[in-house]
């Protein structure tokens, strides 16, 4: 087989097939098949498409390409949740112990941040001892024990993907919704998932910026998931404005407290409810959707959630008090309000601008060895569709410095107060 002829091949429209799409990434990944050969096949994927089909051979290929997690040795349905990336976005912080506490393992491997979204790894350590940096036979008697760890990412999964990605990163084909469905879909496999639930991003601060994109590139996923023997489901969500009122790690620990309190904001409880009811129904704990809130809304009102998150918190080396005394998590310096310039109702907190503010304070990477503070962040004080009169504060600043001018100005050119605007629709629909 020659690579010049399947990229001829995809170039002229047609279908590869599954031998032809393995020679192409065990080649990449062996080295064999060189860059500019590889990128010409992701221009040519870019605008041919994939059936179905080669989607799940292209996923199942990079799978194959590293090292897989088994999680075989864990009781029960393992379901994974995975956002296409959001800012502010703690729904993983609240739905682990929340779905763990209905006696769902939730074996989760998660990341750091890079660039405007944030990691739930770097959220975790906001609590005082927590590390994930543990064996996999600890990760694997916990959850059994537990129904819920974390355990960082290892570094030897996928590895076609990494190297694909990091080639469409730099050739213009990051956008395509094969590339894409596959390259997410190749990590959740090879993480030993047996059920997938996806929270599909949309708006500014998302891959997909309209709706329809985004249920395009959810319907792709959900088939590649069911067509490779994963069952899989989908939440199209909004990510035009920052999710709920916290930004920054200490922050958004806080925000998970209250959110498996019941008393968090409306819009991460609807969105924690929206995926959790999946998660729970794949898991086959419940008969449908609606019987799968229920249960959920009966764990946080019982504070059996709450009990599971000071569990996991204290199971993985963590300072468990923090849950009842979240000052002791690191607060920053200083408290700096962004008071509202004029009367009206704010029509536009953009969400990637807002989550660059946030990591100007450097609550985020701006590169991937850039250190975090995790005292630091952006509280919002007002959200889509709320009114407000000038001088009102628009955001509090945590910063652990004086002068945030930067910031502010970053905030200021990212918010935008007209005479109406309605709060935008949170969740665009469900793709099962
Ligand atoms: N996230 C991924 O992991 N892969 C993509 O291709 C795009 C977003
Ligand atoms: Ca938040």
């Amino acid at each position: 087989m020659r690579m010049v002829d399947l990229i001829e091949k995809k170039r002229d429209g047609k279908e590869l097939s599954t031998e032809e799409i393995n020679f192409i990434v065990q080649g990449y990944t062996d080295g064999e098949i060189p860059d500019y050969q590889v990128s010409a096949f992701a221009m040519a994927t870019f605008f041919k498409d994939m059936t179905d089909r080669e989607r799940a051979d292209l996923t199942m290929a990079m799978v194959n390409s590293g090292e897989t997690i088994d999680l075989s040795a864990i009781e029960g349905v393992k379901v994974d949740k995975h956002s296409t990336g959001g800012v502010g976005d703690t729904t993983t912080l609240v739905l682990a112990p929340l779905v763990a506490a209905l006696d769902i393992p939730v074996a989760k491997m998660s990341g750091r941040g890079l660039g405007h979204t944030g990691g739930t790894v770097d959220k975790l350590e906001a609590v005082e001892g927590f590390h994930v940096e543990i064996t996999k036979d600890e990760f694997i008697k916990l959850v059994n024990e537990n129904k819920i760890a974390v355990i960082g990412q290892s570094g030897n999964l996928t590895p076609a993907d990494k190297k694909l990605y990091a080639l469409r990163d730099v050739t213009a084909t990051v956008n395509s919704i094969p590339l894409i469905a596959s390259s997410i879909m190749s990590k959740k496999i090879a993480a030993g998932a047996d059920a997938i639930v996806l929270d599909v991003k949309t708006g500014a601060g998302a891959f997909m910026k309209t709706p329809e994109a985004a249920k395009e590139l959810a319907h792709a996923m959900v088939s590649i998931g069911n067509n490779v023997g994963r069952k899989t489901m989908a939440v199209i969500s909004d990510m035009s404005q920052p999710l709920g009122l916290a930004i920054g790690n200490s922050l958004e620990i806080q925000e998970a407290i209250d959110t498996l309190k019941g008393e968090g904001p409306k819009d991460l409880e609807e969105l924690c409810y929206a995926l959790g009811s999946q998660m729970v129904y794949l898991a086959g704990k419940a008969d449908s959707l609606e019987d799968a809130k229920a249960k959920l809304q009966e764990v946080i009102q019982n504070g059996k959630a709450l009990e599971k998150f000071k569990q996991f918190l204290a199971s993985q080396g963590g300072d468990a008090s923090v849950i009842d005394h979240p000052e002791r998590l690191p607060q920053a310096q200083y408290r700096i309000e962004l008071p509202a310039k004029q009367d009206g109702v704010v029509a536009e907190l953009v969400a990637d601008e807002i989550g660059t503010a946030a990591m100007l304070l450097g609550a985020g990477r701006a590169t991937k060895e850039s250190e975090i503070d995790l005292a630091v962040g952006l509280m919002l004080n007002k959200k889509v569709g709320d009114a407000v009169k000038a001088g009102d504060s628009l955001v509090t600043i945590h910063a652990n410095r004086e002068n945030v001018e930067d910031v502010m100005e970053k905030l200021y050119d990212s918010i935008r107060i007209a005479d109406h605007a309605d709060a935008p629709t949170l969740v665009y629909g469900t793709v099962t």
